[in-house]
């Protein structure tokens, strides 16, 4: 198959929608259909006294379009010091420059005149007061409580608080960067790096292979690694990194069940590093170098499909881009999808089943009260903050869209059609339409009657689930509901409940089927035989703090305050925030607890939370 073939097709006439815009990106200001940045070589100092990055960054230029047009990059608070442009690289000369109006969503551009022969771009700057793509931790907010920390989030539109740029995911590059750090601390990039270079604050890695601006990404830190396989191993600070060991320890397995199912893992080494808790995501797919949350170390692998999902983005996500964040779900639904059989893979059929069919239960849980616009796979973007759309719509209807092509054209065919995507699109960034089309010519139009049985349309642009959308079954979990309503009904004591082998996925759909039909005592008695509000499980403490609100079980009130100060990964806090809001008596306990824990929170969460909390910034 050839790439050119899919390069500009229009959705076919039965599929056209006018909510495709064409793909156009309403994220970035960027012209590189006029000129693209190919390459960058970045300097920066990371200066943590000060919070912020001093940069110089050198962008190599292509010009993509005839005539002379200036280049047209993406800011957001930057301070820009000079620039100058270059014919050969070497020489440069200062150039006046101009930054536009600042738009609350997507910053300023940064505009700067090119004459025929400018080939290089040179900019000096220094991040803003508020860059919301860095996340700088006081010593008190690590592990080890005695060493800094920063890391940058770049997805989505954040890259452009850090580096001058085209922040589109359209858009592909190379990059050098070389990193000055304090000399006890470790620096680390989603790049290859330069081991000599270990230890002296002075640092330099490399980006060979064309990613999207939202996945360059650098951390900072005393750290230090264990490796795990050929292939991969595990940063983390001094006291976590036996734990991150031990619990990413089937990482090469992993690795090697993705390969086999879609093809060779193409990106070099496959690095994790445990980020302090206030990181706002369970994790965060950079290349060679996922970023996970900490509340993944559960002691028992029990959530490490976190780190197979960061993983199942080496194809969906970083290999095959979404050409707009209009087109998420092409990362995240079939990365949820690649996640499951990898999981399916490894910890057996069982387990994915569980996790598919509690994802759908969350699906179903969010698809009653969102509203209609956002219920879509793909999601009208124009004039919206993406941070404001994302849900978890995209991820699990997108992952059950995928499901019920599976299951209509049998597992086989359908997983060859995925592997000729992945390398068919390599390291490239497409939309939905051509995605449309792509399925057209290589799965529906050659079984028309199996075809018909997908309501493609439906899947993409409506807001309802389909009828025909797969029911994920597990039989544990439906031992476990039948269970839970013997034991709400009075009909099996505490004492008889079968628990003594529940993994934590089975104790999640019984806390979920508790929601808010526990009185008082029932909460007690729970608390008493399983010792709930003490769980270390990050996702099971979440759940039973989200019916103890709901319940007003006041003695777990002390652990919700500790969980909330010490958890910063939104999907875990954001949900007992809200809930906490529903009641006056709770409004305040949240005011009183937010003041605290707010200062560990990313920028990012702070700005969603004020509004749920209703924070006034002092
Ligand atoms: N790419 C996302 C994280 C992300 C999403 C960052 C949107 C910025 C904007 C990452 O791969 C992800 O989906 N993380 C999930 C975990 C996953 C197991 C569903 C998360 O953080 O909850
Ligand atoms: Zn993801």
């Amino acid at each position: 198959m050839s790439h050119t073939k899919y390069m500009s097709a229009n959705p076919p006439a039965d599929l056209s929608n006018s909510q495709l815009h064409g793909g156009r990106d309403f994220h970035s200001y960027s012209n590189r259909d006029q000129v693209a940045v190919r390459h960058i070589d970045l300097e920066l100092d990371v200066l943590f006294e000060e919070r912020t990055l001093r940069g110089v960054v050198v962008l190599s230029l292509d010009k993509t379009s005839s005539g002379v047009h200036p280049l047209i990059l993406d800011t957001m608070n930057l301070i820009i010091i000079g620039v100058e442009t270059s014919t050969d690289g070497s020489s440069f000369s200062v150039t006046p420059f101009s930054l536009g109006r600042v738009d609350p969503i997507l910053g300023a551009p940064l505009t700067i005149p090119l004459t025929r022969d400018a080939n290089y771009v040179r900019i000096q700057y220094v991040t803003g007061a508020i860059a919301p793509g860095l996340q700088w931790f006081a010593p008190a907010q690590t592990a080890g409580k005695k060493h800094p920390f920063m890391s940058t989030q770049s997805e989505t539109i954040f890259a452009r608080s850090w580096i001058p740029i085209q922040d589109t995911p359209q858009l592909r590059l190379t990059y050098h960067a070389r990193v000055r750090v304090p000399s006890d601390l470790l620096a680390v990039m989603g790049a290859a790096n330069n081991p000599q270079k270990y230890g002296d604050g002075d640092y330099e890695f490399s980006m060979s292979q064309p990613i999207p601006s939202y996945l360059i990404a650098l951390a900072v830190g005393d750290l230090v690694f264990e490796p795990l396989g050929p292939r991969s191993g595990v940063y983390a600070e001094p006291s976590v990194i036996k734990r991150a060991a031990t619990e990413f320890a089937d990482i090469e397995k992993m690795i090697e069940a993705t390969e086999g199912l879609y093809g060779p893992y193409l990106w070099g080494r496959y690095d994790m590093l445990v980020l302090p808790p206030g990181f706002p995501y369970g994790g965060m797919e950079n290349p060679r170098l996922a970023f996970v949350a900490p509340t993944v170390l559960a002691g028992d692998k029990s959530l490490v499909s976190v780190i197979t999902h960061e993983l199942a983005h080496s194809w969906s996500g970083n290999l095959v881009t979404n050409a707009t964040w209009a087109d998420y779900w092409l990362n995240e639904g079939f990365t949820v999808y690649v996640e499951r059989r990898v999981i399916e893979e490894i910890y057996g059929r069982e387990r994915a089943e569980m996790e598919a069919s509690l994802g759908r239960q969350v699906l179903e849980d969010n698809l009653a009260t969102l509203e209609d616009r956002s219920k879509t796979l793909y999601i009208d973007l124009r004039d919206r903050d993406p941070e404001e759309c994302f849900t978890i719509v995209p991820y699990e209807k997108g992952a059950l869209f995928l499901r019920h092509l599976e299951e209509t054209f049998g597992r086989a065919l359908f997983d060859r059609f995925l592997s000729s995507y992945f390398s068919d699109f390599a390291f490239r960034s497409i939309t939905t339409a051509e995605f449309v089309t792509y399925l057209k010519d290589n799965l529906l139009d050659r079984d028309p009657r199996r075809a018909s049985l997908i309501p493609v349309r439906q899947w993409l642009y409506g807001s309802e689930l389909p009828d025909c959308a797969p029911q994920p079954r597990s039989d544990a979990l439906a031992r476990v509901e039948s269970q839970a309503e013997s034991w709400l009904v009075g009909e099996t004591s505490i004492q008889d409940l079968d628990t003594a082998r529940w993994s934590t996925h089975e104790w999640l759909r019984f806390l979920r089927y508790l929601s808010n039909n526990v009185d008082k005592e029932k909460m007690q008695q729970l608390d008493s035989r399983f010792h709930l509000t003490y769980s270390r499980n990050s996702e099971i403490a979440h759940q039973w703090l989200l019916i103890s609100v709901r319940n007003r079980y006041e003695a777990a009130y002390p652990r919700l305050e500790d969980f909330l100060i010490s958890t910063g990964r939104e999907k875990l806090i954001v949900p007992l925030y809200q809930e906490l809001v529903k009641s006056s008596d709770g409004r305040q306990l949240a005011a009183a607890i937010y003041g605290k824990a707010r200062p560990g929170y990313h920028y990012l969460t702070v700005n969603k939370l004020d509004k749920i909390v209703g924070w006034h910034r002092r």
